[in-house]
């Protein structure tokens, strides 16, 4: 996420929520992530949590009040207003949403929202039924219709005793829910991206399985990938060690079998599918109810499980994009192009595994693009995030185009 993020301006408004104190970790983890943070307290919120912790977090004065002395003409309401690349408001109460559907300026945030055409994203956090209230739904109805994108609440125990929507969702999906508002490209809007990720246990007894190390990055980097630029996106999980991003439909599996039947009940709807998951080719032939117990050397039998993508491929009508990927241990992309063409895809990333900085799960490793037809392209030593973006431009340029191989 790291990309979305590095020398951006995001201002980040909190208000009067007891999860106000929950905002330190979120400048702390946008200031990780390369954002300059401009920290802005409304009245209520201070006496929820000190600006101090801000300050030492962002390296940056809290922006308190609209006629204090400012230290520097820079966090001055209208040059803030201009500079920002995003405005954040979280927690944002019942009060900030209806100022700022109803155009209300009455302190520094409020009048700031109202100056900046910055992209405005809100996490609100309040008590369930001002949630529910319909002046609030229709305040939160408003401002969507004019651009402003949301992110939660949560549900669950408020601090107010009750039980139901309305807590400060977690601050990872607030950050997948920023770096999707400071994405300007949405060449995907309208689009529906399928993907499957992570690994297969397969069960040999009630308590033992074959599986594989996927860590479900690449699956995760590319669901992201995807929302940030505007797709719908739906991620068929297998066991991983990372979750698919908050604001994707996600189908857990566990077995192959299962990830098929998945993958193709929705495929006829998506026009992309990145079949990202490390499918397990074998399974048992024959599964024990009864724990195997401990003696000499055994042997388990096993049986291939259907190539998923390649069934995919088969099926997929005109105007659908199917492309896989090729972990490789040698003579990377001569086996990815073998690959692409038995299993028909329209194209696929191969990618260098094994050895000591090629490690499955690594960060980075060496990667080929192979279109159907095309010859491999090299883009080096590339993270997860950097082949999620190739990939989906390779997409999006197919979609465009139309231009498939049948
Ligand atoms: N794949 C699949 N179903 C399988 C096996 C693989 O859909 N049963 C997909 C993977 O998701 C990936 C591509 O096919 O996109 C290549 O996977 P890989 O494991 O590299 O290839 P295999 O066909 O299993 O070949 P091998 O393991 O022999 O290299």
């Amino acid at each position: 996420m790291r990309e979305r993020f590095t020398g951006k301006t995001v201002v980040l408004g909190i208000t009067g929520s007891i999860a106000a104190y929950k905002a330190c970790e979120i400048a702390s983890r946008l200031v990780e992530l390369g954002a300059s943070v401009i920290p802005a307290m409304t009245r209520s919120a201070r006496e929820m949590v000190g600006p101090a912790s801000l300050e030492a977090i962002t390296g940056n004065r809290v922006v308190l009040e609209m006629f204090e002395p400012l230290p520097n003409p820079e966090i001055e309401h209208i040059a803030v207003a201009r500079r920002a690349d995003l405005f954040l408001i979280a927690p944002a109460t019942a009060n900030i949403l209806a100022k700022a559907a109803q155009g209300i300026a009455d302190d520094w945030l409020s009048t700031t929202l109202l100056a900046t055409r910055a992209p405005l994203l809100f996490a609100p956090a309040m008590n369930t039924q001002m949630w529910l209230h319909p002046a609030t739904q229709a305040n939160v109805a408003l401002l969507k219709a004019r651009g402003a994108a949301f992110v939660g609440p949560g549900e669950g125990r408020l601090a107010c005793g009750e039980q139901g929507p309305g807590r400060l969702i977690e601050t990872l999906p607030i950050l997948e829910a920023a770096a999707a508002a400071l994405t300007p490209n949405k060449d995907l809007v309208g689009r529906s991206v399928l993907i499957s990720s992570g690994a297969n246990h397969e069960p040999i007894d009630p308590v033992r399985f074959i599986g594989n190390a996927s860590s479900g990055r690449m699956g995760r980097a590319l669901a992201l990938e995807a929302l940030c630029r505007g797709a719908k996106v739906c991620v068929v999980a297998g066991p991983s060690d990372v979750a698919p991003p908050h604001a994707a439909e996600v189908v857990r599996v566990r077995t192959a079998a299962e990830m098929r039947d998945a993958v193709l009940e929705r495929f006829d709807g998506c026009d992309i599918f990145f079949s990202a998951a490390a499918v397990a080719d074998y399974r048992m032939a024959a599964v024990t109810q009864i724990k195997v117990k401990r003696s000499g050397p055994i042997t388990l039998e096993l049986v291939p499980n259907p190539d998923i993508v390649a069934e995919a491929a088969r099926r997929r009508r005109s105007g659908q994009v199917v492309a896989g990927f090729a972990a490789e241990t040698e003579n990377v992309p001569e086996n990815g192009v073998a690959k692409l063409a038995a299993k028909g895809l329209d194209f696929i990333l191969a990618n260098r595994v094994g050895g000591a900085d090629c490690a499955i799960g690594a960060e980075e490793s060496e990667a080929w693009l192979i279109r159907a037809n095309g010859a491999p392209e090299s883009l080096g030593r590339a993270c997860k995030g950097g082949i999620a973006r190739r990939l989906l431009d390779a997409a999006a340029d197919m979609l465009d185009r139309n231009v498939l191989p049948q």
